[in-house]
């Protein structure tokens, strides 16, 4: 995908803007303000995405129907309670690339995490190391760290990272390959974060996939930053599962519940090992309350409890202006607002800050993560007063997405103005 040829002016960002057929998208979400009453610029949607208009009245239905019919709800509400959850399989699937049966809305990230890996890392005393990418977010740590010792094994023999060569700020693909050649008989489970959390780079996730499963290892990804964000074909990709959080690029509010793909012949196999709860049980017997447990078929036989209808009722409300907008449409601003963003970062060029995140279109999503040498910290609240709303994480990285269903070109054209007038 080629960006346009992009200009140093205010003038030029303005008639980007002008041009933008999602530009009206922008006026669907409420955007925190500044203490003039001013609209922040808000380029954080990588941590939590901004709350869509519409999410009030969505809540307030359910509310409505629990007042007014209190259990009932779960059979007379408008939407009933009881196969609520199934409201947003199609567009969770479309947002993926998968098959309905495949994907489940439901608990949060890591519980989904903890409950993949009870039915997918079964490590052997030959094959029980886990491969994951080094930096990978710290509950994804903790929860692996905690599997391998569940599991009587010991994390600095079983867990393995990939790490950048000398000097360099992201993994290269043939690396990550070579490794998985290399180790991968010994290796019970990739786990990779699609997106990285801090660089903001982007895994080939196809090429993960591939050459993990030829050396018969299990392959799962996180998605928190690739959701919403880049184009993912899971069903085509194959991953063993993959799992994801709602509330960044997805605006389904804070900590909502969060995603889980199963792969189809997976899924389907009832006989899998599985930490279980009422929820996954077969629905046609699910009421019987009977001692045993017999899950459905499908990504939902990994339900434990009943859903949240009022998180669900959030998702619901952000997930039809997604699909409203279309996720073609979006990655092709996505990859313009990126790339205007990075085009006049270079041009006010300083050795105070340096970008870490990959160049290419193809091996990032949104986000910029922004080195920068000293005072990093204190920079990011110094932008906070003034309206800018982005993030920092430890020792040294400015995080900023310019996200493409409510970001516009003059948003980033100002966030620059500002950062490199606070940077000097
Ligand atoms: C990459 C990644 N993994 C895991 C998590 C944890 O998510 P949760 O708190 O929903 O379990 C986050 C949260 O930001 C994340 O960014």
């Amino acid at each position: 995908m080629t960006g346009p040829r992009f200009e140093t002016s205010e003038e030029f960002a303005a008639a980007m803007d002008a041009s933008d057929p999602l530009a009206s998208f922008r006026d669907r979400f409420h955007f925190p303000k500044t203490k003039t009453g001013a609209d922040c610029i808000y380029l954080c949607g990588h941590s939590l995405g901004l709350q869509p208009k519409t999410t009030g009245a969505y809540l307030e239905q359910e509310l409505r129907d629990w007042a007014e019919l209190g259990a009932e709800g779960h059979f007379r509400a408008s939407r009933p309670w009881m196969s609520y959850h199934r409201l947003l399989t199609q567009q969770t699937a479309t947002l993926v690339g998968a098959e309905p049966a495949e994907v489940v809305v439901m608990n949060s990230l890591t519980v989904n995490l903890h409950l993949m890996m009870a039915s997918f890392y079964w490590p052997t005393t030959d094959r029980h190391k886990v491969l994951v990418e080094r930096g990978a977010f710290p509950s994804d740590q903790y929860a692996i760290k905690s599997q391998i010792r569940f599991h009587g094994f010991d994390p600095t023999s079983s867990l393995l990272e990939l790490a950048p060569r000398d000097g360099e700020c992201g993994l290269r693909d043939e690396d990550i390959e070579a490794r998985i050649e290399r180790q991968g008989d010994s290796i019970a489970l990739i786990l990779i974060g699609g997106v990285n959390y801090v660089t903001g780079q982007a895994f080939d996730m196809a090429q993960i996939t591939k050459a993990g499963h030829r050396k018969g290892c299990v392959v799962g990804f996180d998605l928190a930053h690739a959701v919403g964000n880049i184009p993912l074909h899971l069903h085509d990709w194959g991953p063993d599962f993959a799992v994801w959080c709602n509330y960044k690029y997805l605006n389904g509010g804070p900590g909502c519940v969060g995603g889980c793909f199963v792969r189809e012949r997976h899924a389907r196999a009832l006989e899998l090992p599985r930490f279980a709860g009422w929820w996954g049980h077969d629905e046609k017997t699910r009421f019987q309350m009977g001692p045993d447990f017999h899950p459905m078929e499908g990504a939902e036989g990994w339900q434990l409890s009943n859903p949240p209808i009022l998180a669900l009722a959030g998702l619901r409300a952000s997930l039809e202006i997604f699909s409203e907008a279309g996720l073609q449409g979006l990655r092709t601003k996505s990859v313009s607002l990126t790339g205007y963003m990075q085009f006049l970062l270079e041009q006010k060029a300083s050795p105070k800050f340096s970008i870490i995140t990959p160049p290419e279109p193809e091996r990032r999503g949104a986000q910029l993560s922004i080195r920068l040498l000293r005072g990093g910290r204190k920079l990011c609240d110094q932008l906070s007063a003034a309206g800018v709303i982005a993030d920092w994480r430890e020792p040294d990285t400015f995080r900023v997405a310019a996200v493409p269903l409510y970001n516009s070109f003059q948003d980033v054209y100002r966030f620059v103005q500002r950062f490199t007038s606070a940077l000097s």
